[in-house]
């Protein structure tokens, strides 16, 4: 994955934890160097080893790890350039969740080698929103939870984000359910 997604995970540990805990993190991973260019490319596993060194030296699971991650993706990318994109991808949740695919292709204009998933949004009936999650990546849907709920509070609208259907031999995407809450 671009390097922007390793720079981000070390701009959250930073944040919250300081550079002590960011240098554990590094040597847990086994990373040799703990610099990251925004526009070039790094193995997937590198981003997946500094998600399970996080979790080992934060005590928390890879899940809550990439939960967190997710929101703070919103925040690190509205302040790293592509705020304006965000801010033209919708002006609501619903909207933005919309057009995804269209702001990756949009993204993938300056990142020629993005490998970005997809995704499908599907009313459910009854107010809420079906999210479906197509990648060619296992394991990243906390994320996905952590970017919508991202999502939710830079529209400060309040939603409750459940996994409805994992990946199967049956169905090859996650599908997520998103409601508001009153
Ligand atoms: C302007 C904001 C955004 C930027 C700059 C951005 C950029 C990226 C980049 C660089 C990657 C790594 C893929 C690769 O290098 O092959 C990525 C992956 C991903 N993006 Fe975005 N993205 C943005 C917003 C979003 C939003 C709002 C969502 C969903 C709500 C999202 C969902 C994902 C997911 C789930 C992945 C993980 C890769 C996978 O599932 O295969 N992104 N994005």
């Amino acid at each position: 994955m671009y390097g922007m997604i390793n720079r981000a995970v070390k701009d959250l540990v930073l944040q919250d934890h300081g550079q002590e805990v960011w240098t554990r993190v590094c040597t847990e991973a086994g990373l040799e160097s703990d610099e990251f260019g925004s526009m070039e490319q790094y193995p997937d596993e590198t981003t997946y080893s500094l998600v399970g060194a996080c979790s080992r030296i934060l005590g928390a699971s890879a899940e809550e790890i990439l939960i967190a991650f997710g929101r703070h993706w919103i925040t690190y990318t509205s302040r790293s350039g592509y705020g304006e994109l965000l801010t033209a991808t919708g002006s609501s949740l619903g909207e933005c969740l919309a057009n995804l695919d269209q702001l990756h292709t949009r993204i993938s204009l300056g990142m020629p080698h993005l490998n970005p998933p997809s995704f499908r949004v599907e009313e459910d009936g009854e107010g809420g929103l079906l999210l479906h999650y197509i990648s060619d990546r296992e394991g990243l849907a906390p994320l996905v939870i952590g970017l919508v709920e991202g999502l939710a509070e830079r529209f400060e609208e309040r939603v409750e984000i459940i996994h409805d259907e994992g990946r199967t031999r049956a169905q090859d995407h996650d599908v997520f359910r998103i409601e508001k809450v009153a």
